[in-house]
């Protein structure tokens, strides 16, 4: 049903199928290979693995060669301390030490669900960071503490407002996680524009068209050939695309986000941030203070259940709950290895090769 979609999929052609315990261990010592302790190297494979398990593909491990460079040239701060600023029982401010994002949206959610689990809420804003990659990474840390999680984190601009004609927002992602008992947890992970920057850029790599309504140019015409690059030439939709379709929401949920990550915690919003980083937010409610963990449990099943039961449109192949697409896609992937793109397989293999650290994929 979905053709521009399926056409970003990849695939035996495009792609190399690697065991996930391969791909962690690469992408680990290539890390170390520039310097970074282990503990952080280790994290940053996690959560860069997960995201290629769960078929986000755009934040996966194919970033790691770059991020290596990154260090490697002093754009990060390496090793790195993720500093408190200022704290209460249930608020954080944290500083990333300007290093690798991943360490600081971590370490912002545990002390979330540190927070939450003695006073049934935990928030966190972390200023000075870099590129945190899937979202929904740090929301999914609290499920498994029985707790919803919440992370947001703003970036450099590539999103118009509603109603304008140039980028001043980034893609602005809101991630939302809640622990479903037998049904599959909800997770709901979203650019706040029609889609993350790097479809785009996976599109153009793939020399495949974009859909109208991703991106227009100055003059407002959709642009279907992926564009390279940022500039004032193009820019991206903010979600809903034109004012009838809702643009002036997801331009208002992206505004929110910059608020908490970029406003409250200082490191700027977007149009003040240098590219590639990241401000973050990380929340965590404790269900117990509120209700039974199982009785919340059992309510999230039923609503989920009924929602898949959903009479589907025609030529749909059912209804889904957020969080579905990305679990179906890992239960595939551990099985059968996760697809690296053609070009990122070669990268990060020369890549360890260059650093002289140990090949594993
Ligand atoms: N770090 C950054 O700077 C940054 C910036 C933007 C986006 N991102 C990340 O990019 C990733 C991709 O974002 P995106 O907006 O392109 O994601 P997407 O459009 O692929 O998916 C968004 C959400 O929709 C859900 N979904 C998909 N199909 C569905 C259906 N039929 N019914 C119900 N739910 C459905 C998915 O489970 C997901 O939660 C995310 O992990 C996000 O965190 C990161």
């Amino acid at each position: 049903m979905f053709v521009a979609l399926e056409r970003l999929k990849l695939n035996e052609t495009n792609s190399v199928r690697i065991p996930a315990a391969d791909l962690h261990k690469q992408v680990s010592a290539i890390l170390q290979g520039v310097g970074t302790p282990v503990d952080h190297a280790e994290i940053t494979a996690k959560i860069l693995v997960s995201a290629s398990l769960r078929g986000v593909d755009t934040h996966g491990v194919g970033n790691a060669a770059g991020y290596s460079r990154l260090i490697e040239n002093g754009t990060y701060t390496v090793p790195q301390t993720v500093e408190v600023i200022s704290e209460t029982g249930t608020t954080a401010l944290l500083s990333c030490g300007n290093g690798i994002g991943f360490i600081g949206a971590h370490r912002g959610m545990e002390i979330s669900i540190e927070k939450a689990g003695k006073t049934g809420l935990g928030m966190t804003t972390i200023r000075d960071g870099h590129h945190i990659g899937m979202a929904g990474y740090y929301a999914m840390m609290a499920l498994e503490h029985d707790m919803i999680g919440i992370a947001m984190t703003n970036a450099v601009p590539a999103v118009r407002p509603a109603l304008g004609a140039r980028s001043m927002l980034g893609t602005n992602p809101i991630a939302f996680a809640a622990p479903a008992g037998e049904e599959r947890d909800f997770v709901l992970d979203m650019a706040t524009s029609t889609v993350a920057s790097g479809k785009i850029a996976l599109a153009r790599r793939l020399g495949v068209p974009i859909p109208e309504g991703w991106a227009i140019t100055a003059e407002g015409e959709a642009i279907t050939e992926p564009p390279g690059g940022m500039g004032d030439h193009w820019t991206m939709n903010p979600l809903g695309g034109t004012r009838e379709q809702g643009s002036h929401k997801g331009y208002g949920l992206s505004v929110m986000v910059d608020i908490l990550c970029g406003v409250l915690s200082g490191g700027g919003f977007s149009s003040q941030l240098a590219t590639g980083e990241n401000m973050t937010w990380t929340m965590a409610i404790d269900i117990s203070k509120f209700r039974d963990v199982d009785d919340f449990k059992a309510m999230m099943d039923d609503m989920i259940r009924e929602l898949h039961a959903t009479p589907a449109l025609p030529g749909a192949d059912g209804v889904l709950v957020a969080g579905d697409p990305e679990a179906d896609a890992a239960e595939d992937r551990t099985a059968n290895g996760v697809p690296v793109e053609n070009s990122q397989y070669d990268e990060l293999r020369r890549r360890a090769v260059q650093l002289d650290v140990e090949v594993f994929i």
